[in-house]
């Protein structure tokens, strides 16, 4: 895209995949990929731009015809054999490195974009010189920092880019090559370089490190719900320290995504491979706190109702490990539902990305904790199509993901002018309501407004809602309805207003306050 002059092809053995590629349906949905493939990949005739982005599954031509090579191909977790559960499979990495020996003719420079085990590139050094006598292939590190979701403003506008090499004449001046393709838009100052282990470390250690940030503030989240302590007021605390800063500080259901568990558990064998057993145990724990926090909110859901969820329906909105994506891989929802069908709970799935399909092949997929058939997971599992439909007759509505979809911005809105003219007919004064973005949501607070008239319910839901529909969900519930926020999505007290009882996390529990008070 900002190369116009290069030449880049895609290749992958998957010819379905290669011809999805091409099609107008990518096989990959990220807000503004569509349009950059586009203008690469058909050109732009008005702007005199040609195509320059070509898609291919003859694997051995195109890496002959290529001068650089970047071999991104996944790592997931090895199932099976020595460090299965834990470390990293190369065993992708190693097949395209064998593929490149075989196929390369000339010289050229090949690139680490997976993330790879600290070590890796002495794996490639070993099949190159076997397979590749003779042939300069230079190897760089060059890891992928961009998160699903925001891909492509990550791509556009990198915190840094990463180069990692040798130190010979020839390494540096592949990395010079590299740079230059990254300087057409990134500012030089932006790229780091570094020697080939620091760089494939690197990546590694900043995944491991985001992931520490949430199992320490879910660690705090704990805490704060057993001494009344509010989380979001600590994280922003914490967060204004300008050594600490305030991202990645969101206290959650656990994270989930295909990268954080694994790379930290590529990480905790690294270690144990390098006889470091404390720090192996150190970053262990970063996943086990993780672990221990989905567990810790399925308890709470179930003492929450009374410790017993026979027959009752548990509606869950949210399936995707983060908001704008589909992707389930490691979502924290798999746990929680399984833990919540092992007591018996009827669920039902509202997630606006996520298909049906999907979500029993994810449950499916790791039902161990649950002692049922996979039948019984499809028959207590219903997966709606609307929040209002999942919601119906439930005794707890959980909230798994942070889609801005489930936000209760335009309940407020609508309640606010709504009480606004109530107040103005009577004469009276609208102090005592909440706040959109109200941080005072300690379930002692008895500021709410009163549960809105009929008369009120009806005139906000008559209006469109963009978001969910908050009116009717806290109609259609099973009283008392319980709301619990795993996300910090809802302002409790608007939902508090409309009736339901609303649990957070982090934010000690409304009967526990009560109880202390
Ligand atoms: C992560 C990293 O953020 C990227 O830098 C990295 O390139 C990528 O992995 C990768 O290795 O490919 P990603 O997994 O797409 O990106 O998503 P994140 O936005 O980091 O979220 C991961 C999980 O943490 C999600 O479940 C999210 O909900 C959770 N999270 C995130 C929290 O619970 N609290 C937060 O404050 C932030």
């Amino acid at each position: 895209m900002k190369n116009p002059h290069i030449r880049v092809t895609v290749v992958d053995t998957d010819k379905r995949r290669i011809d999805a590629w091409k099609s107008d349906d990518l096989p990959v949905s990220e807000p503004g990929l569509d349009s950059i493939v586009h203008i690469a990949r058909d050109g732009d005739e008005a702007a005199g731009r040609k195509p320059n982005l070509f898609f291919s599954d003859n694997v051995s031509s195109e890496i002959e015809a290529a001068d650089l090579i970047f071999i991104a191909v996944n790592t997931p977790t090895k199932t099976t054999g020595a460090g299965a559960g834990c470390a990293a499979d190369v065993a992708h990495v190693e097949s395209a490195a064998r593929c490149i020996a075989e196929a390369s003719r000339t010289d050229k420079i090949i690139v680490e974009k997976s993330t790879v085990p600290c070590g890796t590139a002495s794996i490639l050094r070993t099949i190159f010189d076997v397979l590749a006598p003779g042939i300069k292939l230079d190897i760089l590190s060059n890891p992928e920092f961009l998160a699903e979701g925001t891909a492509i403003r990550d791509l556009l506008n990198p915190d840094r880019v990463l180069l990692g090499s040798l130190e010979d004449d020839s390494s540096l001046a592949a990395v010079n090559a590299l740079m230059d393709v990254y300087a057409a838009w990134v500012p030089r100052s932006r790229i780091i370089t570094t020697n080939l282990w620091s760089s494939e470390l690197a990546k590694l250690a900043a995944n491991c490190m985001l992931a520490q940030r949430i199992s320490s503030i879910n660690s705090f989240s704990a805490i704060c719900e057993a001494t009344g302590a509010n989380v979001d007021e600590l994280a922003q605390a914490i967060g204004t320290d300008s050594r600490l800063g305030n991202k990645m500080l969101r206290p959650s259901v656990g994270f989930g995504g295909s990268c954080f568990k694994k790379d930290v558990l590529s990480l905790v064998y690294i270690a144990e491979s390098l006889h470091l057993p404390e720090i192996a145990h150190y970053w262990r724990m970063v996943v086990t706190i993780n672990e221990y926090q989905k567990q810790r909110v399925a308890r709470r859901i179930i003492q929450q109702l009374n410790n017993t969820l026979l027959g009752k329906r548990i509606a869950i909105l949210g399936f995707a490990y983060k908001k704008d994506t589909s992707d389930t891989r490691e979502t924290a929802a798999i746990s929680i539902i399984l833990q919540l069908l092992a007591e018996r709970a009827i669920i039902s799935v509202y997630d606006p990305q996520v298909t049906a399909e999907t979500v029993y092949d994810t449950l499916e997929r790791q039902r161990a904790p649950y002692d049922g058939e996979v039948s019984v997971i499809r028959s207590n599992v219903k997966v709606c199509r609307d929040a209002v439909t999942a919601c119906a007759n439930a005794s707890a509505v959980v909230i798994l993901t942070e889609w801005d979809h489930f936000k209760t911005d335009r309940v407020y809105h609508l309640l606010a002018d709504q009480k606004r003219s109530i107040f103005a007919e009577q004469g009276t004064e609208t102090s005592g309501t909440c706040s959109p973005t109200s941080s005072k949501d300690s379930a002692v607070d008895v500021s709410d407004p009163a549960r809105p008239s009929p008369t009120l319910l009806t005139a906000v839901e008559s209006a469109k809602l963009e978001r969910i529909d908050w009116v009717s969900i806290a109609r259609v519930v099973r009283k008392p309805g319980l709301v619990f926020d795993g996300r910090g999505v809802v302002d409790s007290c608007v939902l508090r207003s409309l009736g339901l009882r609303v649990e957070c996390i982090g934010k000690p529990s409304a009967t526990t306050a009560l109880q202390t008070t």
